[in-house]
């Protein structure tokens, strides 16, 4: 058993900066599952919103994302979140994150995305999540208050039914983890723990999200007896290249708000101004729909993206990601069109935490796309969610340290029982598993919805639950059969909120309740 001060399990722009405030004062161990950079964080491209252009506003930031939230999001966490931006970017720029600056050297270059009435995104070209995940990895690598456990897969929570003196107080006293490196579940140890494991993407058979974004932290949360909210408000991002061989590259919302239109690839009728008033720049939700829609009457594979239209060199210097994995498969963006579809991008809903951090479970906090806390409503801003990691992973890293002595003691915890399990003789079950869920969520529970798919998608995870419950419980741990566990739990979270929703809000559109209710309440499962 090995004990620390604090546990944090993630290691991307959340986990990190957690790590990165708690460390000057206790010693924290961070856990990634693989490598320290395989979230989302480092893959992502636009950027992060902050109030920092002459004659905008907090309020105009505030007011931006509740219009994208339908109504849904906790003003007083907005307004908190909004107010953190300033100071967290200047945070990442003095650990080294080289942000974009002005043409005339005044200031960070600043720009635009969907939803959002001024130009407000920070980034790095478009591969700003390589250089804040770079940035932070390095702080944390450097700091000797911080041991770095890679290749470690988070099971369970350790609580105080784990415990030798069994108690049923609800705490959390740390985890358990499988060592890809030993093969050995080990039981480590903590005061607190924060969990910023990042989103659920890959319950759905087309998503952006990295291959490790299977919800592990939500359904660890929801077996610890926390409550989870707001699953039904997937989001899906309207350009995700369409390409047979690299199935999820995004191409960032900032192509649009330089510019970049969207065209029937048919007849080159460009589309999104019959939608909605702000075209290309309406809220994803919008504009995924739009293409949906567009993509199922006239039986498309895909629309086009175009940007050809604008300065070669320009397009070249703010999108050099793009340009060049595109022009190595066959595209020239600043001569043809990309092909784009929709795709799952991110995870609204989570694990309910208050505007510290907290979750329901004494001991555990909860930071990034792993957590509902009111910031994104029924759909979340553009940007907005880089921004939610920094300032909630501070926070939760505030109120740890400001209520260490309060925090519960760590009892012993019994070592992991492997007594009445044996090795699988049927991994095909996984792959196939596995396979069944994605493929469902994207058909019956995607970007239009319906009661009768839900039901359906509800009758097969019922089924596939018990037949991973049962498959669990005979054979050792695996990474794979860990991670399916969780994307099993997480498709039930998600299709059971989906069901309960009687209207359309943000990122929730039924065919059966296509009006929003007049008043917004949050999804809330108890466990
Ligand atoms: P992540 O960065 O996803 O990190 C999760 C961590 O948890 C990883 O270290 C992983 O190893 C670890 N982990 C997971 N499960 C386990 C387990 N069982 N055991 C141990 N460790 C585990 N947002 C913006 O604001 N601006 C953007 O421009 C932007 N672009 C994006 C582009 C793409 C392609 C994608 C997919 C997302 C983008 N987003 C963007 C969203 C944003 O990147 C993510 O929401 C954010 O990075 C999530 O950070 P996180 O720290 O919560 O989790
Ligand atoms: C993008 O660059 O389009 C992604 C931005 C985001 O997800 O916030």
């Amino acid at each position: 058993m090995s004990d620390y001060d604090i546990i944090v399990i993630g290691s991307g722009a959340a986990g990190l900066t957690a790590a990165l405030n708690l460390a000057p004062h206790r010693k924290v161990a961070v856990l990634a599952k693989g490598a320290l950079g395989g979230g989302a964080t480092e893959w992502a491209q636009g950027g992060i919103a902050a109030v920092l252009e002459e004659g905008d506003s907090f309020d105009a930031h505030v007011q931006d994302t509740m219009i994208a939230g339908a109504g849904l999001n906790n003003r007083e966490v907005v307004e908190h979140v909004v107010a953190g931006a300033p100071a967290a970017i200047a945070r990442l720029a003095e650990l080294g994150v080289p942000f974009n600056i002005d043409d005339d050297g005044a200031g960070w270059h600043l720009t635009r995305e969907g939803g959002h009435s001024h130009r407000r995104i920070v980034h790095v070209a478009d591969a700003t999540g390589w250089a804040i995940q770079h940035a932070l990895e390095k702080a944390a690598v450097a700091n000797p208050s911080i041991t770095i456990l890679t290749d470690r897969v988070a099971i369970d929570f350790a609580t105080g039914r784990h415990a030798s003196d069994f108690s049923t107080s609800g705490a959390v006293h740390g985890l358990y983890a499988f060592n890809r490196g030993t093969g050995e579940v080990e039981t480590l140890t903590a005061r607190a723990t924060v969990l910023a494991t990042g989103g659920a993407g890959r319950a759905y058979l087309y998503s952006t999200a990295p291959r490790g974004a299977t919800g592990d932290g939500i359904a660890m949360a929801w077996r610890a007896g926390c409550r989870i909210s707001n699953m039904e408000f997937m989001q899906f991002h309207p350009t995700c290249l369409y390409n047979l061989v690299v199935k999820n590259f995004l191409i960032t919302e900032a192509v649009r708000g330089e510019g970049g239109v969207l065209k029937h690839p048919e007849t080159g009728h460009r589309f999104m101004p019959d939608y909605d008033e702000r075209a290309e720049l309406a809220p994803r939700d919008i504009v995924a729909r739009a293409i949906d829609s567009e993509i199922k009457r006239d039986g498309l594979d895909y629309v086009h993206l175009d940007i050809s239209h604008k300065n070669p060199d320009f397009v070249r210097s703010h999108f050099p990601t793009i340009y060049d994995k595109l022009i190595a498969l066959g595209i020239d963006i600043t001569k043809e069109p990309i092909p784009v579809v929709p795709a799952q991008h991110y995870t609204c809903g989570g694990v309910l935490v208050d505007i510290d951090g907290r979750t329901d479970a004494p001991g555990l906090y909860a930071a990034g796309e792993v957590s509902q806390s009111g910031l994104h409503g029924a759909n979340r801003l553009a940007s907005n969610s880089l921004l939610e990691c920094l300032v909630y992973g501070e926070a939760a890293a505030r109120h740890i340290l400001k209520c260490w002595d309060e925090l519960p003691e760590t009892p012993a915890i019994r070592a992991w029982d492997e007594s009445r399990v044996t090795d699988s003789d049927e991994e095909v079950v996984i792959q196939q598993c596995w396979g069944e869920i994605r493929r469902f969520m994207w058909n019956f529970v995607g970007i239009v919805r319906t009661t009768k798919r839900l039901e359906r998608a509800k009758h097969r995870i019922d089924l596939l639950r018990r037949e991973v419950q049962d498959y669990y419980a005979h054979f050792r741990v695996t990474p794979d059969l860990i991670e399916l566990r969780n994307l099993v739990e997480v498709a039930d979270l998600i299709i059971r909120s989906a069901l309960s929703r009687h209207e359309s809000r943000g990122l929730h559109y039924t065919l059966d309740y296509p009006e929003t209710g007049a008043i917004a309440d949050d999804t809330i499962l108890v466990p």
